[in-house]
């Protein structure tokens, strides 16, 4: 039901042609950076936005890096995958005008993305980069919620606030369609990995899903979740203390004394990554993507 209507409404940006190969040519094993460079060369817009995030203080590089061929050899494959795809994130948001900030919630994926990966290397989880993405595709419900029910999604965010209640509770009270349902049929109509699915339909509670096999990834989101949310309050219109689910301490092996450092680690990944954060894809005159 809700994967029909999704397909049917025309305010859902579809990935175009060059964003879908680039979802595959990255899930293909085979695939090589000469391949993915092909891709992304064939938008040149796509090509600039990539390299002004590469060249962002969050990677840290000694020198300007000018060719989309060095920044998939010196940040990787899947560095440069990711940017592609928040890039058509952020125009996937500013594909209409609506009551809320897109920008703020903008800011809220790159946020989780980059502490979910910051997270991820804290604990020894291999795939960082997956949960990079993973991070910043997790609320891509709210994006279908806001194009599709503009004015029910700025009621609930209001509502959130009006409450200092998380916006998915309010969600489950109102009991309709949340942003973790559509985001996961989203997912799935855009052809992501599985991985990705699940992270959209349990980041808000992993313990609805324990046996998951991408359990740890749902956590590692879930909790980059909750401290973006801390650190940026109402910017994914979500008001109130975030939800904490206790699982994430067994699955991750962490310790409630544990948040406490991490937090002051994250403060300073949130300094240093400022320029990713706020605007890293828009274009040098400040005109959207
Ligand atoms: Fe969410
Ligand atoms: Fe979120």
């Amino acid at each position: 039901m809700i994967k029909e209507l999704l397909s049917t409404i025309s305010e859902i940006p579809t990935p175009d042609i060059v964003v879908q190969q680039i979802i595959s040519t990255a899930s293909n094993p085979n695939a090589s950076a000469k391949d993915l460079e092909k891709v992304i060369a064939m938008d040149v817009g796509l090509s600039t936005k990539i390299l002004r995030l590469v060249n962002s203080a969050y990677y840290g590089l000694p020198r300007k890096i000018t060719k989309l061929s060095e920044a998939i050899v010196i940040v990787g494959f899947k560095t440069v995958r990711n940017l592609a795809l928040s890039v058509f994130t952020y125009s996937a948001l500013h594909s209409k005008h609506t009551f809320i900030d897109h920008d703020k919630l903008w800011s809220h994926f790159m946020t989780t993305a980059i502490f979910s990966e910051h997270i991820a290397k804290r604990i020894g989880f291999m795939n960082r980069e997956e949960v990079f993405l993973a991070g910043m595709m997790h609320d891509v419900g709210k994006i279908a919620l806001d194009l599709v029910f503009p004015v029910y999604t700025y009621e609930l965010s209001k509502l959130s606030q009006e409450k200092q209640t998380p916006f998915f509770l309010i969600e489950y009270k109102c009991r309709v369609e949340d942003h973790m349902e559509l985001g996961g049929e989203l997912l799935k109509l855009w052809k992501f990995p599985d991985e990705y699915v699940s992270v959209a339909q349990y980041h808000e509670k992993p313990s609805l899903n324990p046996d998951s096999p991408y359990i740890e990834m749902i956590c590692i989101v879930h909790l980059a979740n909750v401290f973006s949310n801390i650190f940026m309050p109402g910017y994914s219109l979500s008001y109130g203390s975030p939800y904490l689910d206790p699982l994430t301490f067994n699955v991750l092996g962490m310790k409630p004394g544990d948040l406490k450092v991490m937090f002051h680690e994250l403060e300073r990944v949130f300094e240093r990554s400022r320029d990713m954060i706020y605007g890293g894809v828009q274009d040098e005159a400040g005109i959207q993507a």
